[in-house]
């Protein structure tokens, strides 16, 4: 396992980020201790999470599981979501967060979080208010980082640039979806990332399990996230994801390496993800993502890739200009 510096804020991170939103829903309390282990055993040191996974359980649980090990590990939680049915139950206003971090701190069982992520841009709140909230955050240690997930490359730049001109802490690290099926970062948010030295700790590197071989025959199958969860079947309702995981799964095949390793090697290949958040729910899921960090994308299986799964259109339309 290799460690490396999470974007500007130089924390370091391992090369893969643990992330447990399977924890209660998929894993109880024990399976999900074990994998929390075999993790660490594998030198995982950096852990995403949630305030909203499973209403809160899931923080915890990993609360409870870094208790001995606080200052080993590196905790990434996130704010924005419901926890309840109140009018500021959720949201990035400065009431919503207050409640969203202390309920996470408690829940963790620490008094910082390493990074906090705004889990979705909110457009009720006005990004000086945005930032002074975030600078208290920050000046009183609760928070050491900050990050913004699902905000578009426009919405980040233009937070970063009220930071600067403010003096207020800036944000320093990215949480895109990204996978062989999800490639729109690369359009903007990618090269921003390079461009801005923020750190990206992509989430859904197997498509939310459509790359892992389970949807790749001609039936789907009768279970599964993409087939039992409606946000998960209409992120990928289009038959087109299903062709490409077919396809995929036979390069895996023609390869002889499983597809989750594959999948997560292409985006471990990525120079700029600082880290991909795997999401296994048992230990065989675990070793093969960890299988990933002895696989090469060479040239030839990053073209085939590219054909399988092409990559998006350039940002403008001036694409004839290729330096
Ligand atoms: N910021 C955000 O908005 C956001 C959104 C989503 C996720 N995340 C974070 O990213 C993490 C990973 O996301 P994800 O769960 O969508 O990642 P993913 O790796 O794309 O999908 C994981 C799912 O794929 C299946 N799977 C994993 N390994 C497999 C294998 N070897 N063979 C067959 N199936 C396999 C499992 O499904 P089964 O459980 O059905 O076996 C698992 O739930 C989450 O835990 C969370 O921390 C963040």
């Amino acid at each position: 396992m290799k460690y490396k510096p999470l974007g500007r804020s130089g924390i370091m991170v391992s090369e893969l980020c643990f992330g447990t939103m399977g924890f209660v829903s998929r894993t109880d309390r024990s399976s999900s201790e074990r994998l929390y282990r075999k993790a660490r055993e594998a030198g995982i040191t950096f852990f995403d999470t949630a305030n909203i996974y499973s209403d809160g359980e899931v923080e915890e649980y990993l609360g409870s599981f870094i208790r001995d090990e606080r200052s080993e590990v590196v905790i990434a939680t996130k704010g924005f979501g419901a926890m309840g049915s109140g009018p500021n139950d959720k949201g990035s206003n400065a009431k919503s967060l207050r409640l969203a971090l202390e309920g996470s701190l408690k829940r963790l069982k620490t008094d910082y979080v390493d990074i906090y992520f705004l889990h979705q841009y909110d457009p009720l709140v006005a990004e000086e208010e945005l930032l002074r909230t975030l600078e208290r955050f920050v000046t009183s240690g609760k928070v050491l980082s900050l990050g913004v997930s699902n905000y578009s490359a426009y919405q980040t730049m233009k937070l970063n640039a009220a930071a600067a001109r403010l003096g207020l802490p800036r944000i320093d690290v990215l949480q895109p979806m990204y996978s062989l099926a999800k490639r729109i970062c690369e359009i903007e948010i990618l090269p921003m990332a390079k461009g801005e030295g923020l750190g990206v700790i992509s989430y859904s590197p197997l498509g939310a399990g459509l790359l892992t071989g389970r949807y790749s025959h001609e039936d789907k199958p009768a279970t599964g996230r993409l087939v039992e969860n409606p946000m998960y079947t209409k992120r990928y309702r289009k038959e087109r994801y299903f062709t490409l995981a077919k396809e995929f799964s036979a390069f895996a095949e023609s390869l002889g390496v499983e597809e989750a390793t594959l999948a997560t090697a292409w985006v471990l290949a990525n120079e700029a993800i600082t880290a991909p958040i795997i999401g296994p729910t048992n230990e065989d899921q675990l070793r093969l993502s960890l299988k990933a960090l002895d696989f090469e994308i060479t040239k030839e299986i990053a073209t085939r890739l590219d054909e399988i799964a092409p990559p998006p259109p350039p940002a403008h339309d001036r694409s004839e200009v290729d330096r």
